[in-house]
């Protein structure tokens, strides 16, 4: 007999670049799987767990511990897809898969120029991108086995990587 309560719902993560196309995915997750979406960047400004803002790169500076205050009660119930463009702070006991989104550099400069990014910040994400930060960042934080990596520059990746963490969900309720 699995340990595991039979409506228990694992929590999963949705990581990459800023404009790589989380949010699109984790939209689409959330309804087909029923799972709650939390948005970090939304939670963040919303209750302002913010430590300062930096004025070079023009975003706010997170505070991680307020964060994972306000987190840790609802990753304790299950059923989440936290979504965050860096992962290794949270703890690893918190993820049962771990999905890192790219996007090839040419979409996500424009995306990031027409959100009207500045050219250093324009410049650090690209470059985030080109190395495969984040992925390195994931690889580092969480068992190698439980990173995944989806493409997020059309609409017909998006209805892949929709395909593939619903397939990932169903052999995870199986074991
Ligand atoms: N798979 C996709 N197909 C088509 N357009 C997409 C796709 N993914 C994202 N986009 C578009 O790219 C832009 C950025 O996407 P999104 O907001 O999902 O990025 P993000 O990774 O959540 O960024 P952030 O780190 O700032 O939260 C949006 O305008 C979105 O509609
Ligand atoms: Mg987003």
């Amino acid at each position: 007999m699995s340990e595991r309560s039979l409506e228990s719902k694992p929590n999963i993560l949705i990581t990459g670049t800023p404009g790589a196309g989380k949010s699109y995915l984790c939209e689409r997750l959330s309804t087909h799987l029923k799972f709650n979406w939390l948005d970090c960047s939304k939670i963040a400004k919303d209750h302002n767990f913010i430590e300062e803002f930096d004025a070079e790169y023009e975003c706010p500076i997170l505070d991680e511990e307020k964060l994972m205050d306000h987190l840790e009660p609802l990753m304790a119930e299950g059923g989440n897809i936290v979504e965050y463009h860096g992962c290794d702070f949270f703890p690893e006991r918190w993820f049962q898969a771990v999905f890192v989104v790219t996007c090839p550099n040419k979409t996500l400069y424009d995306r990031l120029k027409g959100r009207g990014y500045n050219a250093k910040k324009l410049e650090s994400n690209i470059q985030c991108e080109i190395f495969g930060t984040i992925l390195e960042e994931a690889r580092d934080s969480y068992k190698a086995d439980i990173v995944y990596e989806l493409y997020g520059e059309t609409k017909a990746d998006a209805d892949k990587s929709l395909k593939i963490v619903k397939n990932w969900y169903s052999m995870w309720k199986r074991k």
